[in-house]
């Protein structure tokens, strides 16, 4: 009898954990859910650096984006330096013919390049993009994708900057996506299109 009495307090028990690891499972990815509802592009920072141990975090999520046969096409360079951060806004501001800074104050950028030879180069590059933007905004940081990395690394200062930097191939410039604190509250996301899924059942 002690022992029926004891097999099933261990059954109970046995039981009760697995429930609980179910629930923790469904909350984990009602975040994950949650986190992509919630990231909203950023578009002021205040004047602070963001630790490095977030800015890697950042980063290491980019590197485990999906890639075309898993060819890992793209690369991140990641400038926290501020006299590279400010030339590289002053060439991105050239390309549209202005003279503002289109990264809004953000101290970081991180710039995505993938290499052209690889077919999907530019589906494995804009993947990277996505993950960076969700992992920021995971740890608390703000980002937005500032566009015209394309021209800025087909010019010949960009050429020379990816010389400098020891990045050798046939690379283009994805995207840059700009990190740090938000000095603004996320903006109200427009209401999602209504047909913008088509379910097929
Ligand atoms: C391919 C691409 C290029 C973008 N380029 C810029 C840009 O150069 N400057 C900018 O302020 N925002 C840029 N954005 C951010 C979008 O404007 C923003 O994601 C969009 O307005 C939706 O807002 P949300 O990100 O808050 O949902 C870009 C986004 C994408 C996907």
């Amino acid at each position: 009898m002690k022992y029926f009495m004891l097999s099933i307090v261990l059954l109970l028990g046995v039981l009760s954990s697995c429930s609980n690891a179910q629930k923790e499972t469904v909350m984990k990815q009602n975040e994950t859910l949650e986190n992509l509802k919630t990231r909203r592009a950023i578009r002021a920072y205040q004047d602070k650096m963001p630790a490095m141990e977030l800015i890697e975090q950042v980063v290491e999520a980019g590197t485990y984006a999906p890639t075309g046969m898993g060819r890992q096409s793209p690369i991140i360079v990641a400038v926290t330096n501020k006299e590279m951060r400010d030339s590289l806004s002053r060439m991105n501001a050239k390309v549209m013919g202005a003279d503002n800074d289109p990264f809004y104050g953000a101290p970081v950028v991180l710039v995505v390049l993938a290499d052209r030879n690889c077919p999907t180069y530019l589906y494995d590059g804009s993947l990277v993009m996505g993950n960076l933007l969700n992992a920021a905004h995971a740890v608390g940081l703000g980002s937005c994708w500032i566009h015209r990395a394309k021209e800025v690394f087909e010019s010949e200062e960009g050429k020379a900057l990816l010389k400098a930097w020891g990045i050798e191939g046939d690379y283009e410039g994805i995207g840059n996506c700009i990190l740090g604190y938000p000095a603004q509250a996320a903006p109200t996301p427009k209401p999602r299109k209504p047909d913008y899924v088509h379910y097929v059942k």
